[in-house]
């Protein structure tokens, strides 16, 4: 079996075609703070505490062949994490529903990256500050063409993987990694670090060398046919679950617990998984080829055809109606 060409697919096929738009939202749809703008002229109050101080929850969802993917998943973690940080979000979920549905009816994506976010807002007095109670927090979402942050060419090579060695993720006693945040830092340098490094991703541990997560995506291993995740340090990813659920689905066991990082050296096979690339193969850790084989392993290779597969027949989808553009 080999890797779908998702990409490829979603480039090309006229079933994944993009509908109708007004040529303003070619670049895609924003909604900042109340106001719908095409994406060029959507802007960010400066002041935001969201902009300054990293003080926000966010979400992404996508869409392929015009269906919206586990969006009350997405929708039910978002509202956790912001209760997590004490945010509220100035719409209720049926308007939220109604803002991303609209933004990408606007900009008539049938393959999508949808991403919303609320703030903490203005920044308040020294009297104020202590309660979050005072703030005015803020929404914003954007909309924009579907970009596969792995490509075909590299998931069907696989991915050359390293363990940063000069950074750990950011402990879930100091900022809780459930709750989707933009604390980014530890994760964007240990990318540099790959680069650095002539790697294609990096994976973070944790300070006793278990693994957590990696930049923008979760960690799966693979050891005599079953499969391995953290249960802790990481975000509860929307494809985690969704692999596990396959996974499950093929009679795999799985192990969500703590997993040291030499399991993963020692792995059969191994891949990430993120809204934005589905279920992502690995070729090599710290430069060993997993498996004694180079390319995508069997099992990864099944997990990656049946997540687009069954997300293509509409799998835990929700159809958008693009012929009713707003
Ligand atoms: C830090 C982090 N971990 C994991 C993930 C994967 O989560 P999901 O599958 O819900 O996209 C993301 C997604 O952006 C992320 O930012």
């Amino acid at each position: 079996m080999s890797i779908i060409q998702a990409q490829h697919i979603m480039l090309n096929d006229p079933a994944h075609a993009r509908a109708a738009f007004d040529p303003k939202y070619a670049h895609g749809s924003a909604f900042t703070n109340g106001i719908y703008a095409d994406l060029d002229h959507a802007t960010v109050p400066l002041s935001d505490l969201g902009f300054t101080q990293a003080d926000a929850v966010y979400d992404v969802v996508s869409v392929s062949k015009g269906w919206l993917f586990r969006l009350e998943d997405h929708l039910e973690r978002f509202e956790r994490g912001c209760a997590k940080f004490y945010l509220r979000n100035p719409y209720t979920k049926a308007q939220t529903i109604d803002i991303l549905t609209t933004l990408v009816k606007q900009a008539g994506t049938k393959e999508a990256y949808v991403w919303w976010a609320v703030t903490r807002g203005k920044p308040q007095d020294s009297a104020r500050r202590k309660n979050p109670d005072n703030y005015e927090n803020r929404f914003y979402a954007f909309v924009v063409p579907y970009v596969f942050i792995c490509p075909d060419e590299q998931r069907t090579r696989g991915i050359d993987l390293m363990v940063s060695q000069k950074y750990l993720r950011i402990p879930p006693e100091s900022v809780d990694p459930t709750a989707k945040n933009f604390h980014w830092m530890d994760l964007k340098l240990s990318l540099f670090e790959a680069g650095r490094n002539k790697s294609d991703w990096s994976v973070l541990c944790d300070a006793k060398d278990n693994l957590t997560e990696a930049p923008g995506s979760n960690i799966f291993l693979i050891k005599d046919g079953e499969l391995f995740t953290p249960d802790a340090g990481c975000l509860e990813g929307i494809t985690r679950k969704t692999a596990l659920e396959l996974a499950a689905q093929i009679g795999m066991p799985i192990h969500v617990e703590k997993v040291h990082v030499e399991q993963l050296r020692n792995a059969d096979e191994a891949f990430l998984t993120s809204t934005a690339g589905g279920v992502m193969p690995v070729n090599s850790v710290d430069g060993k080829v997993l498996g004694g084989k180079a390319g995508p392993g069997e099992l990864t290779t099944t997990l990656h055809n049946l997540y687009w597969t069954k997300r293509w027949d509409g799998w835990l989808g929700t159809p958008v109606d693009y012929s009713h553009p707003t």
